[in-house]
């Protein structure tokens, strides 16, 4: 499993890191002081159009005013309390998440991280199906944790540091139809997939694959886990990437947009499975804190109110018309979660684009610049991506 030199053996041959911080992260050549809209500020007074939102995170953009009072409000009067006392904010943070999401996976569980979420799917499908294997899709990313780690493709090899996992784990290659009969058998709890695959480049598995999965899973009894932690509440121009395609999964777990910049994720479950829910089938001290609630209610709120899932849309199409300019050859993905396809290495291509004030994300596709651009983005914003596509040429 692992390579390193033993603890007891180690001697750094310097201090680890100067600012205090694990130096676990790279990062991109660009300090921000502050933000306002779309747009980063930096010490030197650049303005920097943000297509990257934090990955993913930023759906409103930064200061949308009706977040900023939402949380303000709720910091006045009532910062926290847990689970174990009941909140009339989480109830309704609840409600309008299931009305929101709309598929009748009306039992919400709230917690922390998109990891989070997907470690609790996967005990649950363990636990309520007796499975002991996992069924999960060539180039996935779920999560840094034991169980949403097992089921990232390439984790073992790089980072993944458990000496076992807590399941068996089968990988299937995105939209091979034909291996599920035999992959997908007495021993598979579940089968998670991210729908549109957001690390691996914003890769939209095809929507044959994804009703195949459901309707093997529906005859073997085994679930089906859809992880919208990147694409769900609105990027994809849908509630979730599962109304975009009519199907209707088991559990949704879901982060990201749903907080906006607040750290919240959730769990959407189906009544079959929500059946089996009982005091400690699951847990957690800041999940469902009526910090997180009041923002998941606001987020919603704002997007169905200002039409946000029409925005998506049509910012995406005209992406998808406009910006096959310059290095950029195709596009995949769906929504706000696009990947540019380009025709030289993306990291260049992100590089330049940076230098021309508009940030953007790599992928594990080393030929594709991924967009994850807020919900809130003009069709100025896609008019200036366009131009500096064109401007830094082929
Ligand atoms: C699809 C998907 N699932 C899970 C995660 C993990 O989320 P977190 O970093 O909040 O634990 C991510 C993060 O990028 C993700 O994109």
């Amino acid at each position: 499993m692992n390579n390193v030199i033993p603890l007891r053996d180690h001697k750094p041959a310097q201090p680890v890191a100067n600012d205090h911080l694990a130096p676990v992260f790279a990062q991109f050549p660009l300090e921000v002081t502050d933000a306002s809209g779309v747009f980063l500020h930096t010490p030197d007074g650049r303005k920097v159009l943000d297509l990257y939102g934090g990955h993913a995170v930023a759906a409103l953009g930064y200061g949308h005013p009706r977040w900023v009072e939402a949380l303000t409000k709720q910091a006045h009067s009532l910062c926290f309390q847990s689970n174990a006392v009941p909140l009339d904010v989480r109830r309704r943070a609840a409600t309008k998440l299931a009305n929101f999401c709309g598929l009748g996976l009306d039992t919400i569980f709230f917690i922390n991280s998109g990891a989070e979420a997907n470690e609790n799917a996967l005990k649950l499908a363990c636990k309520v199906t007796g499975g002991n294997e996992i069924v999960a899709v060539e180039g996935s990313f779920h999560g840094r944790t034991a169980a949403a780690g097992a089921v990232t493709w390439g984790a073992e090899k790089k980072w993944y540091g458990f000496p076992e996992k807590p399941f068996d784990v089968r990988f299937i290659k995105p939209g091979d139809i034909d291996r599920l009969s035999s992959l997908i058998n007495n021993d598979t709890a579940a089968v998670i997939v991210e729908p549109i695959q957001g690390v691996a480049g914003a890769l939209d598995l095809p929507k044959e694959f994804l009703q195949a999965l459901r309707f093997r899973c529906s005859e073997n009894g085994s679930l089906l886990i859809f992880d919208e932690v990147q694409c769900g509440v609105g990027r994809t121009g849908y509630p979730f990437a599962a109304n975009m395609h009519g199907i209707t999964p088991d559990i949704i777990t879901t982060a990201k947009a749903l907080g906006a910049g607040f750290p919240v994720s959730a769990m959407l479950i189906a009544p079959h499975v929500a059946s089996y829910l009982q005091v400690d089938t699951l847990g957690t001290t800041f999940g469902g804190g009526p910090m997180a609630c009041a923002i998941v209610e606001a987020v919603i709120d704002i997007i169905e109110s200002e039409n946000l899932l029409q925005n998506v849309r049509e910012r995406s199409a005209q992406i998808r018309k406009t910006c096959v300019v310059g290095p950029v050859v195709g596009t995949q993905g769906a929504g706000l979660l696009l990947g540019l396809r380009t025709s030289r290495p993306a990291k260049e291509v992100q590089a330049e684009l940076l230098k021309l004030d508009i940030l953007t994300g790599t992928s594990a596709d080393p030929y594709v610049v991924r967009i994850l651009a807020p919900f809130v983005l003009g069709s100025e914003h896609v008019e200036q991506l366009s131009s500096a596509l064109k401007k830094i040429g082929k």
